[in-house]
């Protein structure tokens, strides 16, 4: 195994916290958020202890460093998501905020009555209720497709449900409660077939495996910062030069203007037409650390250490007595969304909370996917590429000591 687990762990410091009763802390919650490495620390320290000043505004030198170090990131995000230019890379506030500023900006711009927006069962919400605003505004109707009893998108299903109505494909790459990883490709190109754009939500997506938007011809692409072991309250919206030109700004203010009068205000080109206002500088700086730190890790092995650390996990949480797994997709990411027969999931989280461990309890803001599977809620553990086998070891440990409690 090339990946250097051990080397990469001392850049994540938050991995050598203590939990409750002083006990090492096992992070499996990476589905929330990520730990940051130091690299991304210290570029928002470096902004705002030497650098800070505003953006696009001053010709002052520490307004010009500070616009060179935030377009810098510009640039890097490009380069991750292979975008053809500068100009399809948005900041927002995270891939919530894109998906609110497509469904607002193009959603009420370009649908009617009657068009059909296609989503899937195992949507977060986030990726739903933007819709069901817009819906509210254009009488457009929202499509869902079915998933199986694997996790799995029906892929006959999406075929069918594909029509010369749909305007627009919002789905999921990687699944944050079941780990599911959709075939993304086809999926696309099925929809390019039908006449419809293709929105993809690469929020869990992004740190999977490496995703090249000009191969997978995607239409819109979402992805938060604080997923990829960057800040919290940053994020990207890609979209295609020639669609994000046909839409109006999403929110007016500084920065997103050429010129205003009181008659008129002319709009900046793309992208500041779509980030009105001072953005959270220091966090977008340190999503561009964030960025270099993933790329420099070396997606071959980082992907193979994490099939290691899913096949590990799957083995030994089958042999937990009582333990039924939600999510059991042929290609998934190492997102353990499971129950345990009468033990309820908050109490499953509490009480391996006691020995250290963190995991997610509770919908994930799913809830029609919890729907789907009869259940309220389940247990999460939702592993990155700092974790072990040795800890997941401790997990099952742990859930061991639940259940002896329960019975
Ligand atoms: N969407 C995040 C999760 O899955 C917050 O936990």
């Amino acid at each position: 195994m090339l990946f250097d687990v051990k080397r990469v762990r001392d850049d994540f410091p938050n991995l050598q916290a203590r939990g409750r009763d002083e006990k090492p802390i096992v992070y499996f919650d990476n589905a929330a958020t990520t730990f940051k490495p130091c690299q991304v620390s210290s570029s928002t320290q470096d902004h705002y202890c030497h650098r800070t000043a505003n953006i696009h505004r001053g010709v002052h030198y520490l307004s010009e460093q500070a616009t060179a170090d935030y377009e810098a990131t510009r640039e890097k995000a490009r380069r991750f998501l292979n975008a053809r230019s500068l100009s399809e890379i948005v900041f927002t506030k995270g891939a919530t905020e894109s998906i609110n500023l497509v469904a607002a900006c193009w959603g009420r711009t370009f649908l009617k009555s009657g068009d059909e927006v296609l989503l899937s069962e195992m949507e977060h919400h986030s990726n739903i209720v933007p819709w069901q605003l817009i819906r509210e505004a254009t009488g457009c109707v929202i499509k869902v497709v079915p998933i199986n009893d694997q996790g799995e998108i029906i892929l006959e299903e999406y075929k069918g449900l594909l029509s010369s109505r749909t305007k627009i494909v919002s789905m999921v790459h990687v699944s944050n409660s079941l780990g599911t990883v959709n075939p993304v490709s086809d999926m696309i190109k099925l929809a390019h077939t039908a006449g419809a754009l293709f929105l993809l939500d690469a929020a869990q997506g992004v740190s999977h495996e490496p995703v090249d938007v000009q191969a997978l011809d995607v239409d819109f692409l979402v992805f938060s910062g604080h997923k990829l072991f960057g800040p919290t309250g940053v994020g990207v919206l890609y979209g295609k030069e020639s669609i994000l030109e046909t839409m109006p700004p999403y929110q007016g203010g500084g920065d997103m203007i050429l010129s205003v009068t009181f008659d008129k205000t002319i709009f900046n080109r793309l992208p500041l037409k779509f980030e009105a206002g001072t953005p959270n500088i220091a966090g977008i700086i340190g999503m561009g650390a964030a960025i270099d730190y993933v790329r420099g890790l070396g997606w071959a092995d980082m992907i193979a250490y994490k099939k290691e650390l899913l096949d590990y996990g799957i083995r030994a949480l089958t042999a937990v007595e009582g333990l039924r797994m939600i999510g059991t997709a042929r290609n998934k990411a190492p997102i353990f969304s499971f129950v345990l027969e009468n033990i309820h999931a908050h109490d499953i989280g509490t009480l391996i909370d006691r020995e250290g461990v963190a995991i997610r309890t509770g919908h994930h803001c799913t809830q029609p996917v919890m729907k789907h599977f009869g259940i309220p809620a389940t247990s999460r553990a939702s592993l990155a590429f700092y974790n072990t086998k040795e800890e997941i070891d401790i997990f099952v440990r742990a859930l061991g000591n639940v259940i002896k409690i329960f019975h």
